[in-house]
């Protein structure tokens, strides 16, 4: 096994970092029980991100954007319009590591689900440790770890996963300023050495702004697109940079309605 973030056997090529497409996609949860009502969570939405793109989604809470993460991930099947989208994996909004596995552990949980064997799936994410910056904390459990590491170690599992579109659900949301303002730099390095095409899913505008290449305004409730806005600036930025402020200005105007 390799130490690298190489796709393991069965995923798709390396380099060939995906592309996701959705034409008019609806989804509307069917009624629970008798007297229930169905929710109608997406409705309509037409976005796309091509091979190597960070595309954000932006919506109020509740609108409907985890939904839209899981139809990308074939969790969901969409219920009017399509979706097409190369293998995706999805972060969930709570990091979901195992509290009994050790951070390695949890980390080479991805390759275990592609076959490997316990050391040889230990051995291979090991590697990774320090440029993931949790050097000489592979044996700590979720417990010992900061906030901060828990993400990188759920970061490093979804990216040994193999699979070229990377669904992350507001995953600096529970962190504190400064621990998200280092995540989110080290976010944007990862993704410069390790290209992959990612949807970020988040409430935080000042992040959007930061990481991506597009942005994709929704609606309350269901999630309509609202605007799509292309945020076509050098990297690195800085959130205080004027054209970074002048774009969150653009996509609180778009959120206003
Ligand atoms: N499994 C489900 N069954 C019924 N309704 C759901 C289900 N999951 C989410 N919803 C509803 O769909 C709407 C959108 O939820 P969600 O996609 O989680 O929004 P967001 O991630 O933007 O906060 C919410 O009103 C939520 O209550
Ligand atoms: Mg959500």
């Amino acid at each position: 096994m390799t130490t690298s973030l190489e796709a393991p056997p069965g995923a798709p090529e390396r380099g060939a970092i995906g592309a996701v497409r959705l034409d008019a996609a609806s989804l509307t949860y069917p009624p629970r029980g008798r007297r229930g009502l169905a929710v109608e969570a997406v409705a309509d939405v037409t976005f796309s991100a091509a091979p190597g793109e960070v595309v954000a989604l932006v919506g109020p809470s509740g609108c409907g954007k985890s939904t839209l993460l899981e139809l990308v991930c074939g969790l969901r099947l969409p219920t009017g319009g399509a979706v097409a989208a190369d293998p995706a994996v999805l972060m969930p909004q709570r990091d979901l590591l195992l509290p009994w596995l050790d951070a390695l552990g949890n980390a080479a949980l991805a390759l275990r689900l592609h076959g490997d064997g316990r050391d040889s799936a230990r051995a291979a994410a090991a590697p990774l440790f320090e440029r993931f910056g949790l050097a000489g904390f592979e044996t700590a459990r979720p417990a010992e770890l900061s906030g901060g590491m828990r993400q990188r170690v759920a970061f490093l599992r979804t990216l040994l996963s193999g699979k070229p579109v990377l669904c992350l659900d507001e995953p600096f949301a529970a962190l504190d300023a400064i621990t998200r303002d280092e995540m989110r730099r080290w976010l944007a390095d990862t993704l410069a050495q390790e290209p992959r095409t990612v949807l970020l899913v988040t409430h935080d505008v000042e992040e959007a702004a930061v990481l991506a290449d597009r942005i994709v305004v929704l609606t309350p409730r269901p999630a309509r697109v609202a605007a799509v806005i292309e945020a076509a600036l050098p990297r690195p930025r800085e959130a205080t940079q004027a054209d970074v402020v002048a774009l969150r200005r653009r996509v609180t105007d778009a959120l206003r309605g």
